[in-house]
């Protein structure tokens, strides 16, 4: 077998099920220990043979451990809590990043885990290499931001081993890079006295070591390269003097560094933002365990460095060897017009208990370094708001992927972030002058007044009965842009997607589809939007620009006064295809795809399919398309084409709602969602003034409103909530027309009184609620133990 075909059966190996081989070496002790794990006839490996090989290094004492394996579930709890106790155990672990790249969002289990060493592969001639997985870790998004991983970058791509049988092969693969690094680990090892062994040598130090002295590669960005190439000479340097210490990793944010610092340097900062979130991971070489002795500090160099404000979190427990700092940060109002650069520092004090014949506890002062720069505030119209907030990724569920076609990635894992598989539309977009800022609480958290565009794309969550509401009034009231990428829905299709698990057991059947369709319907009623269940792919331009519906939806209601644009696509769902066979011969019915609507003071435009837009398994770009859009949404400028009369609708496209997608009934969605039977509140990625709140604050702060805000439905009271749930259906401004149909009249809808739509879920959900307060800490340890009977979702697999 060749090399590349080594690297290409890799790629499929974390797919579809195959041979897992576990090889523990300790080479410190000069013994080498290769445990294979035999494999099923199923050929698939467990989470619990792995727990056996890792309870096995714990009880030898091994020393270093490289694992050459990893899977996209993080949530797989026994496996993850058992890499915690084998690096407690003062074990250094190292571990191949995976061979997902140049994806990004791509990390695996366990080389994603802070208190591992994670290990990216590069050529050599110092390129990452494409297999290489790319980050930002993906535990903390929706609601925070991932950490810089890989850790360090080595070696990985045609590197000489020894055959099995004799003489030597080439191999490729981030599961070969990571031995390069256990090397090297042994090596520094070896250079300290064994005598001190013990006090120095632990994870956090030889991570430490490594991530100081590894050398920056100029080309790639931090979620590429970690720290750079792994320099065994400049990290004995480090070991040579090491005394006991904490350190912040990275330890520099210098925007004025590209791509280095990418995402960070391609935006600068400025007031009125969500906050910019970077989550730095902090590194204990003083003790397994540590804290935070009291909260951060800001200490700027200049004095425009007041002008930024820094809220900070941190781990209450640095456990084990690591934990995280995070900072939040906005420029303060009376930066408005600032244009310039911030430096300075950020410090923290960590400390640990004393270590065996200590006196007083061991305690550091660390330093991570900023270099900001900061613009004035741009217009409305140049700023983008992106949702990311309603985005549900594998895992916790099964979501499944967003083209049914790509049938070797079964699972939604990349993130469906900015800055990890949307990372190039993010450039594009900077590129052509937008601003573009991140969302990760409800709609009720941001001022619209701020944003010319709202940008939904590829969500699977469902609404707050509120967030329905401010959106139409931040539309029709507040003038801003909606631009609405969907996806697939179709309920027959998803249980023919299901699949027999072997770690756990049982079915999995998707928990939505590639979007959550009847969500997106509930939250453009208001405007008279529905998106259908059908599954298109097919081929199309616009304008000479040649594109792919790759998996799309179609567009079913629209309301008249609308343009909307048709294509002759087959339906290939599971419901479609029977038809598609029934009325056979002319089968390519023309399917309405994109919708453009000027409302109100507002503007908006629905598209059904989102792969045009990722830059996962993407077959053609649709940057051009968002482009126009954005001139529309944000700009209230028409493209000639897209606006053409012979796509003017002059009646509404209609649909009966009885007709629309339903949610599956089978499926319980509250274990997935952070809105079904979840408390609507701004968590600390909404600006600072909002955070803890419902959000409503801010809307009705600084803004000459005609009405008063609209009235707060609490859902975690669940008797006012009911109430008011039947009060609003008053205002509700639904208009029959002759034919019957429910839409809005546009006169209507500048009227600005409160209404609100009651979804599907909403009167299950409240009366849920009244249960789930009494139930609540039973339900959360019923999700612990269900989680862990889970196991490893898809599986762990080789990455060589
Ligand atoms: C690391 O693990 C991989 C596979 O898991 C194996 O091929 C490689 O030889 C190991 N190397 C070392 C030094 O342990
Ligand atoms: C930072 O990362 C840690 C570790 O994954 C996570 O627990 C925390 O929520 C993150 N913080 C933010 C603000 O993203
Ligand atoms: C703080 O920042 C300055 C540069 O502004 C740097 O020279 C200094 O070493 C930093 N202090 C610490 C404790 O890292
Ligand atoms: C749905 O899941 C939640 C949490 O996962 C649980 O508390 C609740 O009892 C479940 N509801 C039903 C109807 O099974
Ligand atoms: C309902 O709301 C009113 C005022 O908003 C409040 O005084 C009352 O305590 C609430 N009742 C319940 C049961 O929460």
């Amino acid at each position: 077998m060749t090399i590349l075909d080594m690297e290409h059966l890799s790629l499929e190996l974390l797919r579809v099920k195959m041979p897992s081989v576990l090889v523990l070496h300790q080479i410190l002790r000069f013994m080498l220990f290769v445990c294979l794990l035999m494999l099923s006839s199923l050929q698939v490996s467990y989470t619990s043979w792995f727990l056996d090989a890792f309870n096995y290094a714990i009880a030898t004492n091994m020393d270093v451990l490289n694992l050459s394996i990893g899977g996209p579930d993080y949530l797989d709890l026994p496996f993850v809590e058992k890499v915690w106790e084998l690096t407690a155990n003062n074990i250094i672990m190292v571990s191949a990043i995976g061979n997902d790249g140049p994806l990004y969002g791509t990390l695996n289990n366990p080389a994603d885990q802070s208190d591992v060493i994670g290990v990216g592969g590069i050529d050599y001639s110092d390129h990452i290499a494409s297999f290489s997985s790319r980050g930002m870790s993906t535990w903390e998004i929706p609601h925070g931001y991932g950490r810089v991983k890989p850790d360090i970058v080595a070696y990985g791509r045609e590197i000489m081993g020894s055959k099995i049988s004799t003489g030597c092969k080439s191999l490729s693969g981030t599961s070969v890079a990571s031995p390069v690094v256990a090397g090297v680990v042994c090596l520094l090892v070896s250079v300290i006295p064994e005598g001190n062994r013990k006090d120095i040598l632990n994870p956090a130090s030889m991570k430490q070591a490594l991530v100081e002295g590894a050398a920056k590669l100029s080309g790639p960005n931090m979620y590429e390269q970690g720290a750079g190439r792994v320099d065994l000479l400049e990290s004995y340097e480090i070991l040579k003097s090491y005394q006991p210490r904490a350190s912040i990793f990275p330890s520099i944010l210098d925007y004025t560094d590209c791509p280095y610092s990418w995402p960070f340097c391609r935006q600068p900062l400025y007031a009125g933002a969500m906050p910019i979130i970077f989550n730095a991971t902090i590194l204990n070489g003083m003790g397994v365990i540590g804290y935070v002795e009291s909260p951060p500090t800001w200490h700027p160099s200049n004095e425009e460095g007041n002008l930024l404000s820094i809220h900070f979190t941190y781990s209450d427990i640095i456990w084990p060897w690591t934990g995280y700092l995070a900072l939040h940060m906005q420029i303060k109002e009376e930066g408005a017009q600032f244009s310039g650069e911030i430096e300075g520092n950020v410090t923290v004090k960590i400390y640990s208990p004393p270590a065996q014949g200590e006196k007083g506890p061991r305690s550091s002062t660390c330093a991570l370094h900023l270099k900001l720069q900061v613009l004035p505030t741009p217009p409305r119209s140049k700023r983008v708001l992106w949702d990311q907030f309603h985005s549900i990724k594998y895992p916790p569920g099964y979501i499944p992927r967003d083209s049914l076609d790509v049938r070797n990635d079964i699972l939604d894992w990349h993130g469906d972030h900015l800055h990890t598989n949307f990372h190039i539309m993010f450039n594009m977009l900077r590129d052509a002058g937008y601003y573009v800022e991140t969302l990760g609480s409800p709609l009720t958290c941001f001022d619209a007044c701020q944003y010319g565009t709202l940008l939904l794309v590829d969500l699977e969550e469902e609404y707050f009965a509120e967030e329905i509401k401010k959106l139409r009034d931040d539309v029709i009231n507040t003038g801003l842009g909606l631009a609405v990428f969907a996806e697939w829905y179709n309920v027959d299709t998803m249980v023919k997607m299901r699949f027999f698990d072997d770690n756990t057991r049982s079915w999995w059947t998707p928990v939505t589809g590639g979007a959550n369709i009847p969500a997106l319907n509930d939250l453009l009623a208001p405007f008279g939007i529905a998106f259908g269940d059908k599954i298109l792919n097919g081929d199309f331009s616009i304008d000479g620009e040649q594109s792919r519906y790759a998996s799309g939806t179609d567009i079913v209601k629209f309301p008249g006064g609308g343009y909307v644009h048709s294509f002759p696509f087959l339906d290939s769902s599971e419901s479609g295809a029977t038809q598609n066979i029934l009325s056979s011969g002319m089968n390519k019915a023309d399917s309405p795809i994109l919708g453009l609507l000027e409302v109100g003071g507002g503007r908006i435009a629905v598209y059904g399919d989102s792969n045009c837009l990722d830059s996962s398994h993407m077959v053609t770009n649709c940057y051009w398309l968002l482009k126009k859009i954005l001139d529309f949404t944000s700009r209230s400028i028409k493209d000639p084409v897209l606006f053409s009369d012979s796509v003017r609708r002059d009646s509404p496209l209609y649909l009966d709602d009885n007709q629309l997608p339903s949610r599956r009934t089978d499926v319980n969605f509250s274990t997935y969602s952070a809105v079904v039977a979840k408390e609507l509140i701004c968590r600390s990625d909404s600006r600072f003034e909002v955070w803890g709140t419902k959000g409503y604050g801010l809307q009705v702060m600084g803004r000459n409103r005609r009405l008063p805000g609209f009235p707060v439905i609490d859902l975690g009271r669940s008797l006012n909530s009911t109430m008011e749930t039947s009060n609003m259906k008053q205002f509700n401004l639904t208009k029959e027309d002759d034919l019957g149909n429910k839409y809005f009249s546009l006169d209507d809808l500048q009227v600005d009184v409160p209404m609100m739509v009651a979804s599907h879920w909403l009167i299950p959900a409240i009366v849920a609620i009244s249960g789930l307060l009494l139930f609540l800490s039973f339900w959360r340890i019923r999700q612990k133990r269900r989680r862990r009977r889970k196991g490893s979702g898809s599986g762990r697999f080789v990455t060589p």
